[in-house]
């Protein structure tokens, strides 16, 4: 089992011209394989921060995050451990893939480098990962990034994620750029997978609603503070803070939508 711990995380960003931005503030939660958590919050709430922070693009101004116990390392062969340990998934799938490099080339890449399997069976392995995301291997593996539809592209982001074998994913919107017809198929993959896999998954929206259908526990942030954070029926059913009912009343109702009618993704 991993775990992952983000401890008393501050984090102010210094802009020029406008002074100090406080995106973090004093911000803990404890997240470990097999568990799916909802981070949900407004924009500029600072969800994308928890995401740069983990994935060491970032670094806290104070706080700290730990794996398995240990700080994340600064550099060399504990930092690709972690990176290895820990992987993303973006909001945008075309900014993600690379233009130039067919499909076959973005998954190879981590198996290649984290020699995940041995060279004579890399093929193979990138066509599982494939069939793992639904796709049709021969269909998409010699194909480039623009010859493929966002939600492909998606799956394709998906099993590059999954290609060194994490044990936690970050998923940072990851249906929001899609056409409103098929998140709903790509979020349940993601559930699937984070079941079978039993990865630990922080699953970041805007939407309520979504995340409580995705989500074990819901973390509610507001200008940087967490401001809610409970079990998913919890914190749906009966919230404590106002700006969660207020994010609540503004999102539509799920169980309208998972019966087949209109569309709570689209609020996403
Ligand atoms: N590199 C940066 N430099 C300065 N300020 C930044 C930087 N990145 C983010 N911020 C600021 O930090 C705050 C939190 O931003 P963040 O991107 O984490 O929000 P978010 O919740 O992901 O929003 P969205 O839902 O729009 O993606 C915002 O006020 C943002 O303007
Ligand atoms: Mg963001």
């Amino acid at each position: 089992m991993t775990t992952l711990d983000f401890n008393n995380v501050t984090k102010i960003y210094n802009v020029r011209g406008a002074g100090q931005i406080k995106a973090l503030d004093d911000v803990s939660f404890h997240l470990e394989s097999g568990q799916t958590i909802g981070l949900v919050g407004q924009s500029g709430s600072g969800k994308s921060t928890i995401a740069k922070i983990l994935t060491h693009l970032e670094t806290p101004t104070s706080g700290e995050v730990l794996l398995d116990g240990a700080p994340i390392p600064n550099s060399g062969k504990g930092l690709r451990r972690y990176r290895q340990e820990l992987r993303m998934v973006f909001q945008d799938p075309f900014a993600s893939l690379n233009p130039y490099h067919t499909i076959r080339h973005h998954i190879e890449r981590p198996l290649r480098l984290d020699h995940v399997v041995a060279k004579d069976q890399v093929d193979a392995e990138v066509r599982r990962l494939l069939e793992r995301v639904r796709l049709v291997p021969n269909d998409v593996i010699d194909r480039r990034p623009h010859e493929l539809s966002g939600g492909q592209r998606q799956r394709v982001a998906i099993a590059r994620a999954l290609a060194s074998r994490p044990t936690l994913l970050v998923a940072d919107e990851p249906v929001s750029m899609l056409d409103v017809s098929i998140r709903l198929g790509v979020l349940n993959l993601l559930a699937d997978l984070q079941r079978e896999e039993g990865l630990g998954v922080l699953y970041i929206t805007h939407d309520l609603a979504t995340a409580r259908h995705f989500s074990d526990e819901i973390i509610v942030l507001n200008r940087g503070r967490i401001v809610e954070h409970g079990s998913a029926d919890d914190v749906i059913l009966t919230p404590q803070h106002p700006y969660t009912r207020s994010l609540r009343d503004s999102s539509p109702d799920p169980e309208k939508h998972f019966a087949g009618s209109g569309s709570i993704l689209g609020g996403e």
